[in-house]
């Protein structure tokens, strides 16, 4: 098989070199002529875990270019953002990718929607462009991606996979394909089901710490601590309330619920729960305010770029939000991700990072930041919000320092 994989980001770069060391013919194609360089250099543009050793194993069979070729299959792996400022989904690069495709399909090839898209997107937009008012037939499926990053290798061959398919033999073909190399169960459905299946998934983890984000403002407002709440609540055979936090981030649950919204009205909680998660930001600035409302022109630090522990993906982030809004407010911010590359302001090591700050916060929960000692830290007033709930608090208080854990009153 020789396979086209567009797209050579989290998702396509891991599914292109699983196929591969199927023993595929994979060719990587991406708009971005850095990441396909690096790659034919034998380099990787990111981290993740045990992707070194599949791309030394899979090589040989796969090479990076900036140019589409005619294939057996075609898999669209692109970006799916929000429309800049708006709450729509931003088809662009789905729509080029298509374009792209439709210019070199013959018939009987096949065509692989993995991008998380609007229900309707498959049927609506990708198969009129690429049947292009000819009666061509080709074989066309979406199988969305539910891999996490950090285990991104381990999901995407473990993890139960959904394929919908325009026809059963479009399923089929996807399905024999996948089975290259995922060991989960493969279900097969009509592509409008699949892309509503994958946004349901997402919009219920969003909607779970909506829930858990709105428990531990209470909690705060009763003098109550959440975390053990919530432990104990979880208790319950039928109970599983996710963690609060500063905010949702991340490529899939900050966005995709919003993709359920816009081709609906009758989405209340799921705009709400969208809503509730978008505000953390702002409340966490507000515990901000409260602990260094006494200090003169205040300095803050960011602890954690990323939206969420161990990894390196900073995209819609809370940390950007708190900066901008605490920023908003007259107050400093300094920020610092070891993790974490390509950020201008990002400090280089923890001391410059807490040199004259009023106040640390941790928005990240890296496991490498519960080894901070809090003794050696050369800080200018010692005061610590744990957006999180990781330190260990007790040696921060032994230390000297004033503590606010979110969710606890
Ligand atoms: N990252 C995740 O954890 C995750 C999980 C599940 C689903 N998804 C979904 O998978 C899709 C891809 O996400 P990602 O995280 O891999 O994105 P990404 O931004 O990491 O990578 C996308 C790549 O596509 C390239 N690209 C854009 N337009 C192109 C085109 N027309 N032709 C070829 N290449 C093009 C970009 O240059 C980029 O390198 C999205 O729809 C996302 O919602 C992502």
């Amino acid at each position: 098989m020789k396979i086209s994989v567009l797209g050579l980001g989290y998702i396509g770069l891991p599914t292109s070199l699983l196929l591969a060391d199927a023993g595929n013919t994979v060719i990587g194609v991406d708009i971005n002529n850095k990441i396909v360089d690096l790659l034919n250099k034998g380099q990787l543009p990111f981290d993740e875990t045990g992707i070194i050793d599949l791309f030394q194993k899979a090589k040989n069979n796969f090479t990076a270019s900036d140019t589409l070729e005619t294939s057996d299959v075609y898999i669209i792996a692109v970006p799916t953002p929000l429309e800049k400022g708006m709450k729509l989904a931003d088809l662009n690069a789905v729509r080029n990718a298509a374009r792209s495709i439709a210019s070199v399909i013959k018939e009987k090839q096949l065509v692989i929607l993995e991008s998380t898209v609007p229900p309707g997107t498959s049927e609506n937009l990708v198969v009129p462009i690429l049947r292009n008012n000819m009666k061509r037939s080709f074989y066309y499926a979406h199988c969305p991606e539910r891999a996490i990053p950090g285990k991104t290798l381990h999901e995407m061959v473990f993890n139960d996979r959904i394929i919908g398919g325009i026809d059963e033999e479009s399923a089929k073909k996807t399905k024999q394909l996948y089975s290259s190399f995922v060991k989960g169960n493969i279900y097969t459905t009509s592509t409008k089901t699949a892309e509503f299946v994958k946004l349901m998934e997402n919009t219920f983890r969003d909607i779970n710490i909506a829930l858990a984000n709105e428990f531990s403002l209470i909690a705060e407002e009763l003098g109550i601590d959440v975390w053990e709440a919530i432990e104990i609540a979880n208790k319950h055979p039928r109970v599983d309330i996710l963690k609060p936090g500063p905010g949702v981030g991340g490529h899939c649950i900050a966005i995709d619920p919003l993709f359920l919204a816009e081709k609906s009205s009758k989405s209340r909680i799921v705009t709400l729960a969208r809503e509730i998660n978008d505000s953390m930001p702002r409340h966490v600035v507000k515990m901000v305010k409260e602990m260094i409302k006494d200090i003169e022109n205040p300095t803050i630090t960011i602890l954690g770029l990323a939206y969420k522990g161990d990894v390196d993906d900073t995209r819609e982030s809370p940390a950007f939000k708190i900066k901008r809004i605490a920023e908003g407010e007259g107050i400093n911010v300094k920020i610092y991700d070891p993790l974490v590359k390509d950020i201008p302001d990002n400090s280089k090591t923890l001391k410059d990072a807490v040199c004259n700050t009023d106040c640390i916060v941790l928005v990240t929960d890296h496991e490498l930041f519960k080894d901070i000692n809090p003794m050696s830290l050369q800080i200018r007033t010692k005061n610590l919000i744990d957006t999180r709930n990781i330190l260990n608090h007790s040696i921060w208080r032994d230390a000297g320092y004033r503590i606010k854990i979110l969710g606890i009153g």
